[in-house]
């Protein structure tokens, strides 16, 4: 380590592997930004995180070592390398420290203008300051949290046979049919067009043809999961839709899974058995983090957790959900009866407190639902469902397939879709149709699940929100 700080880069360690050494390991390099300084007579003491783990390391600078000269500046939320070495902790709190012998500061921050001073800041100012929030202990747990439950997923479909498959982001037509879309174009925006284009607003424009965001990979997924099986899709999501609610984003990721010759039993399953094992995943793989939470966050969160991972969710129908809200005695906002959506607020009655755990909602009437769901043999219901969530909601959403050419055809024109948009999504019904089946589960409702944050704007790092556009 002589060619400090040449070397500096190369050989590092992270906080976390230093953490848990297990035998003192000489002289190290440790990068990372001072969360705090206190000075005493002679040393002066640094807690360095490097967003690894959510501990810092304790550096400790003697007033004799060469490190000192770089000390004047370091400040709360200064960027540094430290050479030193690593050594038992006297002190409690920590097995390991740091005793510099020498430092570098690669950037300063000025305590009259740096917002992170304080220990604790509320989650409204944080967003405010979305792009430094990464350097607290609350977000760096949030988006190490978020990353392991990604990879869980990746990880969870693999071992059970699904292929990842890309769809698209630019579409051409709307997969929920409910027209909350984002338009993207290459038209100038003040318009020039030539007459001919004035009759089809499209024409001149890239695709020639009016193009907008996805607001769900299913009806590619389900291309794909009719020649490949088991097919999932993980990927942003885009809904123009003006609500601004603590569990709605403008841009979301999705996870949907689509299986051929699946039906509404085996996708209750799989939303199930996928929400289980990723909570189990990221609670052996991130305790520190979720502890955090637990402590700070959400008392509750820990218990929910768990029982989330030991109990088998409840299933009911929407008839018999109906009815559970209707002999609550609640006084709900709302008041539920038969062809109404569910609200939030009875879904959280009916997983919070009816059932005290996930309850998967399934057969809901055909008139509240999109246009590619299996219409039930009553003609009254298709073969929907909801997966809601203790504090959550509605967590995942997805049901078996229309397979039948004539059915859904008559289902698109019942709402009024454009038949001639979605010829290639008909065609799977016209050649080798099977019973299939997917789902869609909001991979940010899963963060709020996993960290009991009630505001969606605050698992993701750079919200999209109506008029919310800042970073
Ligand atoms: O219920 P949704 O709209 O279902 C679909 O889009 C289906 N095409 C999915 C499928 O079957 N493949 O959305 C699915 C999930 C919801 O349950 C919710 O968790 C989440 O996506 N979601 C949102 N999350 C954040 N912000 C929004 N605006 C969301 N809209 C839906
Ligand atoms: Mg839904």
């Amino acid at each position: 380590m002589s060619s400090f700080p040449h070397r500096a880069f190369a050989g590092r360690a992270t906080v976390v592997d230093a953490l848990s050494a297990s035998a003192p390991e000489g002289v190290i390099v440790v990068c990372g930004w001072v969360r705090t300084r206190r000075d005493a007579k002679g040393l002066s003491f640094l807690e360095l995180n490097d967003g690894s783990c959510l501990a810092n390391i304790q550096v400790i600078v003697d007033e004799s070592a060469k490190a000192h000269a770089a000390l004047e500046s370091v400040n709360t939320g200064a960027a540094v390398a430290v050479l030193g070495e690593l050594v038992e902790s006297p002190g409690t709190g920590q097995k390991w420290e740091v005793r510099a012998v020498d430092m570098i500061l690669y950037g300063a921050a000025d305590p009259e203008t740096f917002p992170l001073q304080k220990k604790r800041h509320s989650d409204e100012f944080l967003r405010g300051i979305a792009h430094l929030r990464p350097r607290t202990n609350k977000y760096g747990a949030m988006f190490r949290i978020r990353s392991e439950a990604a990879f869980a997923i990746h990880e969870y479909f693999r071992e059970h046979g699904f292929f990842h498959v890309h769809t698209p982001i630019l579409t051409g037509s709307d997969a929920e049919g409910a027209g909350e879309m984002f338009r993207v174009t290459t038209l100038p925006t003040h318009g020039q067009q030539e007459k001919k284009e004035r009759d089809d607003p499209f024409a001149g424009d890239f695709f020639g043809r009016e193009c907008n965001l996805t607001v769900s990979g299913q009806l590619e997924a389900e291309n794909m999961a009719l020649g490949l099986g088991k097919v999932y899709t993980f990927g942003p999501t885009f809904r123009a839709e003006n609500s601004n609610t603590p569990r709605h984003c403008a841009e979301f990721w999705m996870v949907e899974p689509e299986m051929a010759f699946a039906d509404l039993e085996s996708d209750m399953d799989l939303a199930e058995d996928l929400t289980r094992a990723v909570v189990a995943k990221v609670l052996s793989r991130c305790p520190q983090d979720i502890d955090l939470f637990n402590r700070f966050v959400d008392t509750g969160l820990l218990g929910r957790l768990n029982i989330l991972v030991k109990e088998p969710f409840a299933r009911i129908t929407y008839a018999q959900a109906v009815e559970i809200l209707q002999k609550s005695g609640k006084a709900f906002e709302f008041p539920a009866f038969f062809g109404t959506d569910l609200q939030t607020e009875h879904e959280r009655f009916l997983a919070e407190e009816h059932f005290g755990k996930p309850v998967i909602v399934y057969d809901y009437p055909r008139t509240i639902k999109a246009f590619y769901m299996r219409l039930n043999d009553d003609n009254k219901t298709v073969a929907a469902m909801d997966l809601l969530a203790p504090r959550v909601g509605e967590l995942a959403g997805g049901s078996q397939r229309e397979d039948r050419l004539e059915v859904l055809e008559r289902r698109v024109r019942e709402l009024g879709h454009d038949m001639s948009l979605y010829w290639w999504y008909l065609d799977l019904r016209r050649f080798g149709s099977a019973p299939h089946a997917g789902f869609g589960l909001g991979f940010e409702r899963l963060l709020m699940l996993l960290t009991g944050a009630t505001n969606i704007r605050d698992v993701i790092p750079f919200p999209r929100t109506p008029k919310n556009l800042e970073f």
